[in-house]
């Protein structure tokens, strides 16, 4: 916890970013996936599989991937074999990740907001508004001449910080206006990856299950409330993200995940 704490004050970042805490979930998410590596493992397995399949599927100028994090799910080495260009995109890319990107010439980092709601939600905080929330703004021209797009285990994240920030401090917000902006950040995102012309592979978890070993105490829907296109052809597994003791001793949390290998394919 010390070193987490440490690390964090290391980090340089934007204040916002900072405050909000998108460091501090990329040093959380580093240090569990050190300590729970043998649970996590399959499932990013079947993660770096299913966006390498699709991958060799695809076309081979450009892959964008969309939440590329500390590229724990994403086959980076192999991506850079197969494409010209690699960007990566995320909010906040930690320098180990910079360093590790640098063997690739053809690999370059993007730092961006895919939601376009962040600061924006940030100055309205700070403001003190008590307004309608700010609305999404995501842009799908920015990825538009990509042959793939990846959302990488990034459509559940993308709301959760923004919202905390707001039930934390905004003024007078209630649940169910909360839960609605988070609802439309999610379906921002599913639109985005809609709208763009090239393949589309998303990961993500579908639902959040507390658990003493097969008996389910509790479940979470991490999209608060939004569907994926129904027809798309899926692949299903469980992340079993945090076995006890790591969050409690009496129970444990996993994930159901979905792959869809091919977005567009599920469109009408
Ligand atoms: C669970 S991680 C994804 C795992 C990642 N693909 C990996 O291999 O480590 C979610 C990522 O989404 C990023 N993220 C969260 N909100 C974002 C936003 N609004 N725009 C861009 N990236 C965002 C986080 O910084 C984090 O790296």
């Amino acid at each position: 916890m010390l070193a987490e704490w440490f690390k964090h004050l290391r980090t340089p970042a934007p204040p916002h970013l900072k405050a909000m805490g998108y460091v501090k979930e990329l040093i959380a998410v580093e240090a569990r996936h050190r300590r729970c590596a043998g649970a996590w493992a399959p499932h990013l397995e079947t993660c770096r599989k299913l966006i390498g399949d699709a991958a060799r599927d695809a076309g081979h100028g450009r892959v964008t991937v969309l939440g590329s994090g500390l590229l724990l799910d994403v086959p980076v080495d192999e991506l850079a074999g197969l494409f010209k260009e690699v960007i990566l995109v995320d909010i906040f890319h930690m320098p180990a990740i910079q360093e590790r990107v640098r063997a690739h010439a053809n690999v370059r980092l993007v730092t961006a907001d895919v939601t376009g709601v962040v600061e924006a939600t940030w100055n309205h905080v700070a403001a003190g508004s008590v307004g309608p929330l700010p609305p999404p703004q995501a842009d799908a021209s920015a990825y538009a001449d990509s042959d793939l797009v990846v959302s990488a285990n990034l459509l559940t994240q993308l709301p959760l910080l923004p919202l905390g920030l707001v039930q934390k401090k905004g003024r007078g917000y209630g649940e169910e206006e909360t839960q609605a902006f988070a609802r439309r950040i999610v379906e921002n995102h599913l639109e985005l990856l809609a709208a763009l012309p090239g393949r589309v592979t998303v990961l993500t978890e579908t639902q959040r299950v507390i658990c003493d070993g097969p008996e389910v105490l509790h479940e979470i829907d991490p999209l608060f409330g939004a569907a994926l296109p129904a027809a798309a052809v899926r692949k299903h597994w469980t992340w079993n993200i945090a076995p006890r003791p790591e969050i409690n001793r009496k129970f444990d949390l996993r994930f159901r995940m979905t792959g869809i290998p091919d977005l567009q394919e599920a469109l009408p």
